[in-house]
């Protein structure tokens, strides 16, 4: 297919526009403010009268779009995580979907280091009471914090990785840095010479630190809640910097408030941008808006990315980064790009 219509649903980077619009797409951009959403008719009229459509990880690309959008030949996500789409259903209506997948493994490392240090270390606490002109002296007792490194006592502190893909291996390779033990927990083992693989109750009970870095599944929604955060140590801190629903949040303010664990740094959350009841006013608790992958560099590239992706969707090519290829093998894909 020469051009096509793509429906972009929040505007992209400029590199991933100019890609789409070097390859002759008509692009149509839905919402061009970064702060606000598309709105839902928009959505559905976008996707409706689109032949690919390349879409964020806020949008649900649900039965009532799919069904709606008879001509998309491909549907590209601006993201890693596809959770927000119903590929089951894609499939089934011959629609192959692409992810962004690679790309951001670095930037979501290091942020979640950002983050389990900020916790450690109160970095925001320490922030705020800078600013707020209350440093009148050195003290010896201000603002004291966790060792993420072994300490004075030479005790090696421990990682525990919760989901042992791309970005939990990076996660590791930081953590060696800081001379921690590493424990992992995954359903597929796999060696990566002093990572040790546990199950999830050992590595909840053991580790200082636990971090997670699991796709959101149906198997892996609240995956930790309660009885999870109580096998915690009191002095231990959770990240998460994958998906909210993981975490049973709720349950999370509670074990905050209440001492289970020492204290927690957050980028996602369960229902996004809402944060549970209380969350906010905690103090031992470190918040992001979702910003794990956000440097300059890393959102340019996933753009070209999604692009690229998008350009095969409209040309009925394989797409380079397909989560669904058993696509490519019905007859419903065949009709769509015929
Ligand atoms: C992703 O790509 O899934 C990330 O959550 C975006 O930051």
């Amino acid at each position: 297919m020469n051009g096509g219509i793509v429906f972009v649903t929040r505007r992209i980077p400029e590199p991933g526009l100019a890609a789409l619009r070097g390859n002759g797409a008509n692009v149509r951009i839905g919402q061009p403010l970064d702060s606000e959403p598309v709105p839902r008719a928009a959505l559905i009229e976008g996707a409706r009268s689109a032949d690919a459509l390349l879409c964020m990880l806020t949008e649900r690309i649900d039965r009532e779009v799919l069904e709606a959008s008879p001509r998309l030949r491909g549907i590209a996500n601006y993201a890693v995580g596809f959770d927000n789409i119903d590929v089951g259903l894609a499939t089934e209506l011959g629609i192959p979907v692409s992810n962004t997948p690679g790309v951001l493994t670095e930037a979501t490392a290091d942020f979640t280091f950002a983050l389990l240090l900020a916790c450690a270390r109160r970095i925001p606490e320490a922030d705020r009471y800078t600013r707020e002109s209350r440093f009148r002296i050195w003290g010896p007792t201000l603002l004291l914090g966790a060792d993420v490194g072994p300490g004075p006592d030479g005790r090696r502190k421990t990682l525990g990785i919760v989901g042992y893909g791309r970005i939990g291996r990076a996660v590791a390779r930081r953590a060696r840095g800081f001379d921690m033990e590493v424990l992992a927990s995954d359903p597929v083992p796999v060696d990566d010479g002093d990572v040790r693989f546990v199950p999830l109750p050992e590595l909840l009970a053991r580790s200082d630190f636990v971090t997670i870095h699991a796709e959101l599944t149906p198997a892996t929604r609240h995956f930790i809640g309660a009885p999870e955060l109580r096998r915690m140590r009191r002095s231990a801190f959770l990240i998460n910097a994958a998906r909210g629903p993981i975490v049973d949040e709720s349950a999370l303010v509670r074990a905050l408030r209440e001492g289970w664990i020492a204290g927690a740094g957050l980028d996602v959350y369960e229902n996004e941008p809402a944060l549970a009841d209380g969350l906010a006013s905690l103090p031992n608790v470190v918040l992001a808006p979702h910003t794990a992958s956000a440097t300059v560099d890393t959102r340019a590239r996933m753009a070209t990315i999604a692009a690229t992706n998008t350009i095969a969707h409209l040309r009925g090519e394989r797409a380079p980064d397909c989560v669904n290829p058993e696509v490519y093998q019905g007859e419903a894909w065949g009709r769509r790009v015929k």
